[in-house]
């Protein structure tokens, strides 16, 4: 079975043609929460940032015409999603020229990247994502992330006292969300994906300020750097 359906499923695709997207709740409310999130938490017009399983540019869009000399990478797994997001960013004026990569890749191969990333990001991957791509998506943003560098990712928290094999409702804005130990949209313990973090090299804490309804953002930090 595979982990979850996004090789075939382009996020947001009912959005892809409207004229209205950025009046659509679900397009600027997270938009604006992941982007005020990063200003808040280090982002300069010098960062290069990395965004993991980035989507239709939702986040994109509006981080991109801020870069100077930094740079942005958006990663994938679909290459159809990285289409529509280039449509996004030419609606915006965005051109091909602007400081930017978008590629698509399986195991989180980021070989692509050429500069130490500042900022690695991702917003609803964890997710949608098993206990095995979480370590190995881990393992290789460690591999560019700058020493000093720092990611920041979303997941589903299950508190201590329930049960991982349980599934989980949480409440997204009057409607139901299920979360599953073993399927998309998995759920996991903080010390277990702190273990996780541990092995691939990450100390992993969480971050209180992000404004998600349902997930919890937290940062991984190289061990034996402290970036805050
Ligand atoms: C819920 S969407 C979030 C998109 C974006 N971060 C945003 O907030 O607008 C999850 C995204 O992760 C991508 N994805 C799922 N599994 C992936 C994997 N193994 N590697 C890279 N991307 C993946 C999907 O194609 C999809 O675009």
């Amino acid at each position: 079975m595979e982990e979850n359906d996004y090789r075939e499923h382009v996020f947001l695709y009912d959005l892809r043609n409207s004229s209205n997207r950025d009046e659509e709740v679900l397009w600027r409310n997270h938009q604006e929460m992941q982007y005020s999130f990063l200003l808040r938490h280090g982002f300069l017009e010098e960062s290069n940032v990395l965004d993991l399983g980035c989507g239709p540019m939702r986040l994109g869009v509006k981080l991109i015409p801020k870069l100077r000399n930094g740079w942005y990478f958006g990663q994938d797994i679909n290459p159809e999603t990285l289409k529509y997001g280039e449509e996004v960013l030419r609606e915006a004026e965005i051109n091909k020229s602007a400081n930017y990569t978008l590629f698509s890749s399986e195991g989180f191969d980021l070989s692509l990247i050429d500069r130490p990333i500042d900022i690695a990001f991702s917003n609803s991957l964890f997710s949608h994502l098993n206990i095995n791509s979480i370590l190995m998506c881990l393992l290789k943003v460690r591999e560019v992330l700058s020493p000093k560098g720092i990611y920041f990712s979303t997941f589903f928290n299950l508190e201590s006292k329930s049960s991982w094999l349980d599934r989980c409702v949480r409440n997204k804005w009057g409607h139901d969300t299920i979360t599953y130990p073993s399927k998309d949209p998995y759920h996991y313990h903080f010390q277990l994906l702190k273990k996780i973090a541990r092995e691939a090299g990450f100390t992993m804490r969480i971050v209180p300020d992000y404004g998600h309804p349902t997930q919890t953002m937290a940062s991984f930090t190289p061990r034996g750097f402290l970036s805050f």
